[in-house]
């Protein structure tokens, strides 16, 4: 017994040594690969003093008591660059292409800025500055609590980008861009990583709630008008990720195998209208591949298409630990390899040193980083406040929101007449969720719940109602516990949905006048969302909505569905129950507020749908090819951070959509799938209503120099101003060619238009806009003929048609 007793501690202290061993490695083998490999060019106290030149000052970077040409402000950038590049050594330019590593994520070390993403690295002996990279798609991501330090650094969470796409107002997604740059500015970040604008292939990808939409038009307009507006404040946007990364399952390693049609027509569409209407600083490549290679390792997308064709000036940049090849990338056309290991500043090395990766390569995309530097504010000294208006971009955010929330259904229930005890039901409700999680996650320093906003509005939420909450948030205690950011984005799960038995129900629709249920959904990158319990109802939800319709129809009052979401969920099966269904989206930090707006009649819903909601999942184009149910865990997220991704696997050991994904639906994505295929929906691509309606009139069209000019009449016909958002979709109905039955071109929202008035609306179309991508000549190509010009409130409501000739 002793025997056995002392054999067992041994094998337990081997057991212990080799754990604490690995345990010491690992974290050896993390810190000094990730995170404090660069720390001796990180410092940034170097004394800059400024020289005066016939009575202008200037900063005199490198302290020659001179003024070169790269420290002139007055000089182009180019010149700058010029000056600067010679005077780097090939150490100095290495080291450039590469971030400084996870520190400043982490919030360790010399950080300007804890829980930024990423950085540069600086060069103290010429005085060139680290830039700061932040995420994201919804505000900044940056640690809002500091070591030693009792401020708080919140930052404002906006509507997510799904959101911001479902309001189709160019000027007020622009106006908050400029909000969101603001405050990138007041904490000293240089660039945002954001917008996300890939492509709603499927309505299940985790990370759709980041990204605009399923067309590439209302991304691409919607993408540039974000960009211009969080860079007119002299930081930079990084719209990502470039390209085909239309899904979070095994995304380190994924495979797109993409038609170049569909590649054309819709992937890279709303990114080539992003450069050319916006020419972003930066641009951030993607995880996966592209029909067999990485995007950050390929020169026909970064460079041959993205800048010799559609003529990018600015950086490219990897997703965090991308790719798989650090000199490929650089010859590429992929300039800065983000956050940076050690492991890739050495592979950088050997390879100049093999002779694999040329001088000229590497000064190539130094130069690019060098202009981005000297572009920054950072170059200026710019003083930073860590001090932006919260209040004013909260304000911001609230008027945003309710701008893009979509309301689905109303039967004479909204604005609320007559309505001051409400029955609040859904756990949601009491919770509500400002975003997704993963980079597009926000610290923000308050969510306005719907609870709170109609106590705050004058509303009287049900007793009896509020005590089932609090009933069920008490036992269940933990799952409503905020969870740290990384668990919250392996696992974005809600707490559990409350138990409403039939006979709580009755009692609530005694005592008050209506009820309101929120429906809430979670996600984020990492992994990808599932049919049951998410796309569906769970049965407690569907129970829940079919129950309170029933009792409260019986007592003559009304129910109103809120969704809180952040994608697509079923509605077909349930849509006919209540008598209203407002899709929230997920709002920002003052979610519950826009909600209440709306419903109360302070403004009048305006939002359209920037997707369409099928009727089954299977109804989509791509669902025969999109994974389902591969949860990420810890250990996968972990591995893919540390080593990046890996080498290919063996064909017979590749598993179809999750190691690659055939994007056999073409270009039928979205609205152009169930249009060409007649299939019925639950609520089309463009939908929406309004308290008011409006008349469509006077169409003119006519053929300009290559331009389409439409100019059409919008009455408000109703009895309460509104906005609305006039589509314009073109249709070849005697192609010669597969294409699809109609395509967005053009769309405008209308500015508040009073009841009875109208107002003119121009739209210029490029005839240009007609191509199509013909795959075997490689070249954008427009059929001659007729062509019906079909103006829309949705992609199924036209009102009126006309035709123009090309020739
Ligand atoms: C995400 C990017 C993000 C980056 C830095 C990656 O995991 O895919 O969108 O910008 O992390 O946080």
């Amino acid at each position: 017994m002793n025997r056995v007793l002392k054999s067992s501690i041994k094998v337990i202290s081997i057991i212990l040594v080799l754990f604490i061993i690995t345990a010491l490695s690992a974290y050896f083998y993390f810190s000094s690969n990730v995170l404090t490999f660069e720390t001796t060019y990180s410092d940034e106290n170097f004394d800059l003093q400024e020289i005066t030149i016939k009575g202008r000052k200037y900063i005199d970077r490198n302290g020659n008591n001179k003024l070169d040409l790269y420290e002139d402000h007055r000089q182009t950038i180019g010149t700058r660059v010029e000056d600067l590049l010679p005077r780097l050594t090939i150490e100095e330019k290495i080291r450039l292409l590469k971030g400084s590593g996870m520190s400043s994520a982490i919030g360790i070390g010399d950080n300007l800025v804890p829980g930024a993403a990423g950085t540069t690295v600086g060069i103290p002996r010429l005085g060139i500055p680290r830039l700061i990279l932040s995420d994201g798609p919804a505000g900044l991501r940056i640690h809002s609590v500091r070591e030693n330090d009792d401020k708080k650094y919140y930052c404002t969470a906006f509507p997510i980008g799904t959101l911001l796409a479902s309001t189709w107002n160019k000027e007020l997604v622009n106006e908050v861009g400029r909000a969101m740059g603001s405050e990138a500015l007041d904490y000293g970040v240089d660039l945002i990583l954001g917008p996300g604008v890939n492509i709603h292939r499927h309505p299940l990808c985790g990370r759709n709630f980041e990204y605009y939409s399923e067309d590439p038009i209302l991304t691409g307009e919607i993408g540039a008008s974000m960009i211009n507006g969080i860079e007119s404040n002299g930081v930079g946007a990084t719209p990502k990720h470039f390209v085909a990364n239309n899904q979070e399952t095994s995304r380190n390693i994924n495979n797109s195998i993409v038609s170049d049609r569909a590649m054309r027509e819709i992937y890279l569409k709303g990114f080539e209208i992003i450069v050319k209407k916006s020419q972003p600083w930066a641009i951030m490549s993607s995880y996966n591949k592209v029909n067999g290679v990485y995007t950050s390792e390929s020169k026909p997308l970064l460079t041959d298409i993205l800048r010799d064709e559609w003529g990018y000036e600015g950086i490219v940049m990897t997703d965090w630990f991308g790719g798989n090849n650090p000199s490929e990338q650089i010859k590429a056309g992929n300039d800065l390899l983000e956050p940076g290991t050690k492991n890739i500043w050495d592979d950088l090395t050997k390879a100049y040193e093999d002779g694999d990766l040329s001088l000229k390569e590497i000064d190539l995309s130094v130069s690019r980083i060098l202009g981005l530097i000297i572009k920054s504010k950072k170059m200026s000294n710019y003083d930073f406040t860590n001090e932006p208006d919260l209040d004013k971009n909260a304000l911001i955010t609230r008027r945003s929101a309710s701008e893009g929330m979509v309301l689905l259904k109303n039967e004479a229930t909204l604005p609320f007449k007559d309505i001051k005890n409400i029955a609040l039901m859904g756990s949601t409700s009491f919770n509500f969720i400002a975003g997704g999680t993963g980079s597009g996650d926000v610290e923000e320093a308050y969510t306005v719940s719907l609870e709170d906003a109609l106590l705050e509005s004058g509303y009287e939420i049900n007793k009896l109602s509020k005590e089932t909450f609090e009933l069920h948030r008490k036992e269940n205690e933990e799952a409503f516990e905020k969870k740290n950011p990384l668990f919250a984005m392996l696992d974005p799960s809600l707490p559990p949905e409350i138990d409403y038995p039939i006979k709580l129900i009755k009692e609530f629709a005694k005592t008050s006048d209506i009820a309101i249920i929120t429906i809430g959904r979670n996600s984020g990158e990492t992994s990808d969302r599932l049919e049951k319990d998410d796309f569906l109802l769970s049965k407690k939800e569907s129970q829940m909505i079919k129950n309170t319709c029933e009792v409260f129809h019986s007592l003559g009052k009304k129910v109103l569905i809120v969704l809180n979401v952040g994608g697509v969920i079923e509605t077909a099966s349930w849509n006919d129950l209540p008598d209203a269904i407002l899709v929230a989206w997920q709002a920002g930090q003052e979610s519950g507020n826009s909600v209440v707006d709306i419903i109360s009649g302070v403004v009048n819903p305006s939002g359209k749908l920037p997707m369409t909601f099928p009727v089954n999942l299977s109804d989509h184009g791509s669902a025969k090819n999109f994974p389902s149910g591969v949860k990420a865990t810890m250990t996968d997220f972990l591995m893919a951070s540390i080593t990046g991704s890996s080498e290919e696997k063996p064909k017979e050991d590749q598993t179809k959509n999750i190691d690659y994904t055939i994007y056999e639906e073409g270009v039928y994505v979205g609205y152009r799938h169930f249009d060409k295929k007649e299939i019925d929906v639950s609520y089309p691509f463009g939908y929406g209503l309004s308290y008011t309606e409006f008349d469509y009139s006077d169409l003119k069209i006519k053929e300009e120099e290559n331009v389409i000019k439409v100019t059409v009449k919008i009455t408000n016909i109703g009895s309460f101003p509104g906005k609305e958002v006039i589509q314009i979709y073109t249709s070849k109905p005697d192609s010669n060619i597969d294409r699809p039955i109609k395509e967005l071109r053009s769309f405008e929202k209308t500015s508040n238009i009073e009841v009875g008035e109208s107002i003119n609306l121009n739209f210029n179309i490029p005839t240009s806009e007609l191509s199509y991508w013909n795959v075997e000549n490689s070249s954008w190509e427009i059929e001659k003929g007729v062509y019906d010009i079909l103006v829309g409130s949705s992609s199924r409501d036209i009102e009126l048609i006309g035709q123009v000739y090309i020739n």
